[in-house]
């Protein structure tokens, strides 16, 4: 069955603690550090997912937004990340394989991201390593966004080329996540759902959750 990783971002900051336990029925936590540079945004970084660390057991799906991230894999698998995705875009690709086995060596699982302007190959040379391929359907940067239907398409394509390689690898969607691109996405081959404002915008979070699962 489908995961669900409701985004903090469109938590209040000032009550994490509160509005982590509001999603607590959820599979994962999805936390999204953006670094201003890679992104035209700033969140948050190594210490907050430190402090979340010790407040929740959930999965901790770290989502590194940064330019050459191989500098700070070490730093977050430290602070207690369960999976980091490190984008394709952000850096040599040398140094993100670099970055991948960093991730490897401290025992965390290791995902590849992907913009809506990079094409579904482009995880090939890494896809057998891979604990999860992550698609961007909308431009990373902030929450509430809209969807951007095109990228069914890279993430069909990506679903045949992790169903030729590498079948164990998860494929989590990114972006303008809402009951109704929810069906489209898990029929296109998700077996992950980020959704922020679907989630702590709804009067009820654990209820929005399980919508977008299937189960309303
Ligand atoms: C955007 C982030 C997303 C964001 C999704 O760059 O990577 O995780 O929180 O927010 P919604 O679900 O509101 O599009
Ligand atoms: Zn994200």
């Amino acid at each position: 069955m489908v995961k669900i990783a409701p985004s903090i971002l469109s938590a209040d900051f000032c009550n994490l603690e509160r509005d982590i336990n509001r999603v607590s029925g959820a599979d994962w936590l999805h936390v999204d550090v953006m670094d201003g540079a890679f992104v035209p945004n700033i969140t948050i970084g190594v210490p907050v997912v430190e402090s979340i660390r010790k407040h929740t057991g959930m999965f901790l799906d770290v989502h590194l937004m940064i330019d050459k991230p191989a500098r700070y894999i070490d730093a977050f698998c430290k602070a207690g990340a369960d999976l980091l995705s490190v984008h394709l875009e952000a850096d040599h690709p040398t140094r993100i394989a670099d970055a991948l086995h960093a991730m490897e060596a401290n025992g965390v699982k290791k995902a590849a991201a992907l913009r809506p302007i990079t094409s579904a190959k482009a995880v090939l040379p890494y896809l057998e390593t891979l604990d999860m391929v992550l698609v961007m359907t909308v431009e990373p940067g902030f929450g509430g966004q809209k969807f951007m239907e095109g990228q069914l398409d890279t993430i069909r394509e990506v679903r045949a080329l992790i169903d030729r390689y590498h079948p164990a690898c998860e494929l989590e969607v990114d972006g303008g996540i809402a009951p109704g691109t929810a069906e489209r996405v898990i029929e296109a081959g998700a077996t992950v759902l980020v959704a922020g404002s679907a989630v702590y915008g709804a009067d009820d979070p654990a209820r929005a959750i399980e919508v977008l699962r299937g189960r309303p």
